[in-house]
C-alpha cells in the first residue's frame, strides 16, 4: 500500500483547494491511502526550535507524519502571485534541522487553482522551485493550473466538469507512473 499526503494551502472552510482535493483524491487506483494532512496547526518555523532542541509537540508530529507518507499532493490556491504562507510553513517545517529533510527522495504532484482564469500558475512554480530545492522529484506534466474553478464545481463540492474530470484522471495516472518508480 502507498500512502500518498494531501496538503492543502488553504484553511478557509469552503474552500475550492479542499473541494479539489476531495475530488481526486478517489481518482487514485487501488493500493494507494490517501490522506489529508493537517497543516494549520503548525507553529510558524523558528530556527530556535531546533538549534535548543526544544520542538513544539506539533512540529514533530507533523515531521513523523511526513516520514510515514510515500508521496504528497500539493493543491493549492495562490496568494499575491505564490505559495500561500501556511503550506510555505509546512514544506520549510518538514525540511529541517538539515541532515533530516522528510522531503528528500519522495514524489510529489502540483495543482494549483484559482477562481480566476490564471490558474494560480504563480504559486505552482514558486512550488516547483521549493520542492527542486527540497529534493522532491516533481510531476513535470501534465501541469495542472485549474482556472475558473468555481464554475467547475456543484453545491456539494463534486466536480461537474467532465473535460476537468477527464484531465485530473490523466494527471492522477501519470502522478502513480512517477511515484511507482520510486
Ligand atoms: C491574500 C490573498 C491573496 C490572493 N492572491 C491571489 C492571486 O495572486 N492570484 C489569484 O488567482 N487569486 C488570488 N486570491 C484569490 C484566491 O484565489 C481565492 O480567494 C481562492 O478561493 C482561494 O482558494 P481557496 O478557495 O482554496 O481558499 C487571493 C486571495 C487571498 C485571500
Amino acid at each position: 500500500m502507498k500512502k500518498v499526503g494531501v496538503l492543502v494551502g488553504s484553511l478557509r472552510k469552503e474552500s475550492f483547494s479542499k473541494k479539489l482535493a476531495q475530488n481526486v483524491a478517489m481518482l487514485f487506483p487501488e493500493g494507494y491511502e490517501l490522506e489529508m494532512v493537517e497543516i494549520g496547526n503548525i507553529p510558524f518555523y523558528n530556527q530556535d526550535f531546533d538549534d535548543e532542541d526544544n520542538l513544539p509537540a506539533e512540529i514533530g508530529e507533523f515531521r513523523n507524519k511526513i516520514a510515514e507518507l510515500d508521496a504528497f499532493l500539493l493543491i493549492t490556491p495562490e496568494y499575491n502571485r505564490s505559495v500561500p504562507a501556511v503550506l510555505k510553513n509546512a514544506l520549510d517545517t518538514a525540511s529541517r534541522p538539515m541532515t533530516d529533510n522528510k522531503w528528500s527522495g519522495k514524489p510529489a504532484a502540483i495543482i494549483s487553482q484559482s477562481p480566476g482564469g490564471l490558474g494560480g500558475f504563480g504559486a505552482n512554480q514558486h512550488l516547483r522551485q521549493t520542492l527542486t530545492c527540497l529534493n522532491v522529484p516533481v510531476l513535470q506534466q501534465p501541469e495542472a493550473y485549474i482556472g475558473n474553478v468555481a464554475t467547475l464545481l456543484n453545491e456539494n463540492g463534486e466536480i461537474t466538469n467532465e473535460g476537468t474530470v477527464e484531465f485530473l484522471t490523466k494527471f492522477v495516472n501519470k502522478f502513480v507512473d512517477l511515484i511507482e518508480k520510486y
